[in-house]
């Protein structure tokens, strides 16, 4: 069952407190990956929750770096290509950039100018979400390209409700797998 699914993946997400720096609680999904029940299980409750709600998604787009471990599996699942957001400097060719700020410093996302097509229905994925600004950053990459963001799902955690109504708030972003 799903309820079931969750609570695999949930123990397959170990916290580390004061990771990387003092005060942040570091969720580690390398459990997950190490699981081949644990990764089929986070998979199973992507696919099921995209086909429900977004059946018409055409691309999904993994965010750097995590967004990659799960990324190209669902979309495999689904029949759909895969598009990477790099951060800024990996990608060759012309690309299309979003500076976003940090909680201490700034970083930019960048993805390929002929990777999304205007009009295309996108869905984001990441690990996890903290204050949210990374997969804002994401989503302004997608409006520059005016591709349809429909939505966004993540594995692990938010961190604060803040974070919640900061994705909310964002047009293009809706949905959260996550407890
Ligand atoms: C982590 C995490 C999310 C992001 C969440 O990535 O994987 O992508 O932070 O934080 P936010 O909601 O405050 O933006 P990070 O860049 O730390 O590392 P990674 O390259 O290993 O994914
Ligand atoms: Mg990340």
């Amino acid at each position: 069952t799903r309820e079931a699914k969750l609570d695999l993946v949930t123990k397959h997400i170990k916290p580390f407190p004061d990771f990387p720096s003092k005060g942040i609680l570091f969720r580690d999904i390398c459990p997950i990956l190490k699981d081949p029940v644990a990764l089929t299980a986070v998979i199973d409750l992507f696919e099921e929750h995209v086909r429900q709600t977004h059946p018409q998604v055409e691309l999904i787009v993994g965010l750097d770096a995590r967004g990659f471990l799960f990324g190209p599996l669902l979309a495999q699942r689904l029949g759909v290509g895969f598009v990477l957001v790099r951060k800024k400097g990996k990608l060759p060719g012309p690309t299309v950039s979003v500076a976003y700020k940090l909680e201490y410093g700034e970083a930019e996302v960048e993805v390929q100018e002929d990777a999304v097509a205007p009009g295309e229905k996108v869905l984001l994925i990441d690990d996890l979400l903290a204050t949210g600004g990374t997969l804002c950053a994401a989503c302004e990459l997608m409006k520059k390209q005016n591709a349809e963001a429909t939505s966004m799902i993540s594995a692990g955690f938010f961190s604060a409700t803040k974070t919640l109504r900061r994705i909310r708030a964002s047009s293009s972003s809706r949905d959260i797998i996550t407890r």
